[in-house]
């Protein structure tokens, strides 16, 4: 089984927004990877978050890291290009939050971010398939999408081994799985021996004072799963 490097991405959801920037830099500056920006309009999801406006302030302010921008969002074509104006480094939306799936992983690439695909936990594997070759990412939830701090589903972990089975079957090992929702310090090892790459860890990061602390804790669990298959 392909073993990508780990990447810790932090949801600015569970943040201090009124210290947006000030929680930005300071868990990059404890060893996060990327930041992750959970967009949401009420309509696809019951609750209403952020627009461009805040990827571009932040950005504005100096902030260089990967944006990793996960839609919410219904419909999602419009949004597109704002959200790559406003400093989005990679685009994921939800397949059934857009008539013609083909056509917005197109528009994201356009825009010259990188794409990914969004699953429910009881969405099946089968939604996305027909677009693997297309895609850098995707992002299997383990929760129901719309709030942090949320309890973990392990019924999606098997599904994120067949996923990284099938991708590695169809030479497309840089395909990168993230995993989103309820993420603890116990559950984060069985997320990375199923396959999963990506961690997004909203509550669990900002619930905690000390972000180094935590972030260290967070790689010091992913790198006790063996590299072994
Ligand atoms: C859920 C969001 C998640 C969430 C993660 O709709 O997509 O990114 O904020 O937060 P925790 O880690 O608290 O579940
Ligand atoms: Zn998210």
């Amino acid at each position: 089984m392909t073993h990508l490097s780990p990447i810790i991405a932090p949801s600015l959801l569970s943040a201090n927004f009124a210290r947006l920037g000030d929680e930005a830099r300071a868990v990059i500056e404890a060893g996060a990877n990327i930041l992750h920006f959970d967009i949401m309009d009420n309509h696809y999801v019951p609750n209403l978050t952020m627009g461009p406006m805040f990827c571009e302030a932040l950005r504005n302010d100096g902030i260089k890291s990967f944006f990793d921008v996960h839609l919410m969002i219904d419909p999602i074509d419009a949004l597109i290009p704002r959200f790559a104006k406003a400093g989005a480094s990679r685009i994921t939306f939800h397949p059934k939050a857009t008539p013609d799936v083909t056509r917005s992983l197109a528009l994201i690439k356009e825009n010259n971010c990188e794409t990914g695909l969004a699953l429910n936990p009881d969405e099946p594997l089968e939604l996305i398939t027909p677009y693997l070759d297309s895609l850098d990412y995707v992002l299997i939830m383990s929760v129901f999408p719309g709030f942090g701090g949320q309890a973990f589903i392990p019924e999606i972990l098997p599904k994120i081994q067949l996923l990284r089975e099938l991708l590695d079957r169809q030479k497309l090992s840089h395909v990168r799985i993230g995993i989103d929702g309820g993420i603890t310090l116990d559950n984060i090892k069985a997320a990375h021996e199923h396959g999963a790459d990506t961690f997004i860890a909203g509550s669990l990061i900002f619930s905690e004072d000390n972000y180094d602390q935590i972030i260290k804790q967070v790689k010091k669990r992913v790198a006790e799963t063996p590299n072994t298959s």
